[in-house]
């Protein structure tokens, strides 16, 4: 029942439910669903997904065909365009049991960048304009030559799919992403979702969008890509950051070695090269390494050698290779602002699952640490007990006499003694 409380009168933005006939409106009433018993309500919410999931799996694709409701003579599929946030925050905690078992933090990250990587800022229809929207998961996608290989990642995250089919595809391979970095080490990221999936493999972007790893231009690439991303060269630099993680394998991209003395006993699937020693750390080793390139055993492609070529990359690289605070802040800026490109949100402005307690979110009141004693007095607070000392004669930058305290003892006790004298 708290699934039917949640679709019907918390979310009427986000599940909606189509007819299949010309009259296209929005279906919300329960005696339109009592007329199908044999559908439970928590499986009629989760449809949605299921029904816009083709991953080329032809066990769900077959399971959501069968979840077409047929009330009279209209057949009704039920479209949610959201997630559910209890169902992303569960997700959320089976992805890091994930990534604790496999070791994949890699391979999902570069997944969500390559799912919103193909934004087009120039092209306003959603899905044309690319971007985050979960495309990657069609085969026609997958099979693009930049893709190689992440037909792994699907794989690792369909159970969760199936486990969460209130979760879009599109909010999956973010959250998977970003819960990467966060687990590895690095920034936590000022992620939103609610994300609507593309349901047919028609709406994928063409092949081309992403980044060559080898063009005759590297710098010019880049911005060419980055820049109809909406992004900038600070953008560029700090998400490159991102290879601080991971291998490149020459079966997959074609570039890297088969394996090296970092990557040959894995954690995980051995071999590859990757870019630092400790590539399932998220740190700012990878601008350390590409500068000082004296490992033959670590990888820079061209692309990531013209970071320190580049005058105005080159600003950002060496920051970030001695300033990792400097690198984390802007990586996750630029991740979130990554992970956003091309979206459509429902509801508009996203879903938090954040607790609010990191990244400039107010923290929750504690009483106990204002009682400590470390606490920056206010200005004000600061006044008021200067006016306080002055007020008798002393200075709170200076710590009283001893024989101050001793004089209004004396005085006490002469007023004391001369009280009783005339008293009498
Ligand atoms: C700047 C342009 C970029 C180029 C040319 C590029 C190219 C590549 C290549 C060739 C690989 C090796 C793939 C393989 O053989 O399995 C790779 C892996 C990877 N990329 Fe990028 N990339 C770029 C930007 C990014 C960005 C923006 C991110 C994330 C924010 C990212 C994250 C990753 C990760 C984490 C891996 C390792 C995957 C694994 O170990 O399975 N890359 N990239």
């Amino acid at each position: 029942m708290a699934c039917l409380s949640t679709t019907y009168s918390a979310s009427t933005h986000s599940h909606h439910y189509h007819l299949h006939s010309s009259t296209r409106k929005p279906i919300a009433s329960l005696s339109l669903l009592s007329s199908s018993p044999s559908i439970t309500l928590s499986s009629l919410k989760c449809l949605r997904s299921s029904s816009s999931s083709f991953f080329s799996n032809q066990k769900l694709q077959r399971r959501s065909m069968s979840h077409t409701i047929s009330v009279g003579r209209i057949a009704v599929v039920p479209t949610c365009f959201a997630s559910n946030t209890d169902q992303l925050k569960s997700a959320k905690e089976d992805i890091k049991v994930l990534l604790k078992t496999t070791f994949c933090h890699p391979i999902m990250v570069r997944l969500g960048w390559h799912d919103a990587g193909t934004y087009n800022k120039n092209i306003e229809e959603w899905p044309q304009r690319g971007g985050a929207n979960g495309s990657v998961r069609f085969e026609i996608e997958l099979k693009h030559a930049a893709n190689a290989g992440l037909v792994n990642a699907l794989k690792l995250l369909q159970p969760i799919k199936e486990k969460y089919p209130g979760v879009t595809y599109a909010d999956l391979f973010q959250l998977a992403s970003a819960t990467a970095v966060e687990e590895a080490g690095g920034p936590k990221i000022p992620m939103k979702y609610g994300r609507v999936d593309v349901s047919e493999p028609e709406q994928c972007p063409e092949e081309g969008r992403l980044p060559d790893a080898g063009p005759p231009t590297p710098a010019s690439h880049l911005r060419d890509v980055f820049y109809r991303m909406g992004l900038s060269d600070k953008d560029i630099v700090a998400l490159s950051g991102a290879h601080t993680l991971g291998r490149s394998r020459p079966e997959r991209s074609g570039w890297g070695k088969p394996e090296t003395k970092y990557t040959k006993d894995g954690p995980g699937a051995p071999g590859g090269q990757s870019w630092t020693i400790q590539w399932l750390q998220f740190d700012n080793s990878y601008f350390k390494d590409i500068k000082e390139k004296r490992d033959e055993d670590l990888l820079v492609l061209p692309t990531d050698a013209v970071l320190f070529e580049d005058p105005s990359f080159k600003e950002y690289a060496e920051k970030y290779a001695v300033e990792q605070e400097t690198f984390f802040n802007d990586y996750a800026e630029s991740h979130a602002k990554l992970s956003n490109a091309g979206a459509k949100f429902d509801p508009p402005e996203g879903l938090s699952i954040d607790d609010g307690s990191a990244n400039g979110v107010p923290e929750k009141f504690v009483a106990a640490k204002y009682s400590s004693g470390k606490r920056e007095l206010s200005a004000e607070m600061k006044k008021k007990i200067r006016a306080e000392y002055e007020g008798f004669g002393g200075s709170p930058d200076k710590p009283l006499q001893s024989n101050y305290f001793l004089n209004i003892i004396v005085v006490i006790g002469v007023l004391a003694i001369l009280t009783y004298f005339f008293g009498n």
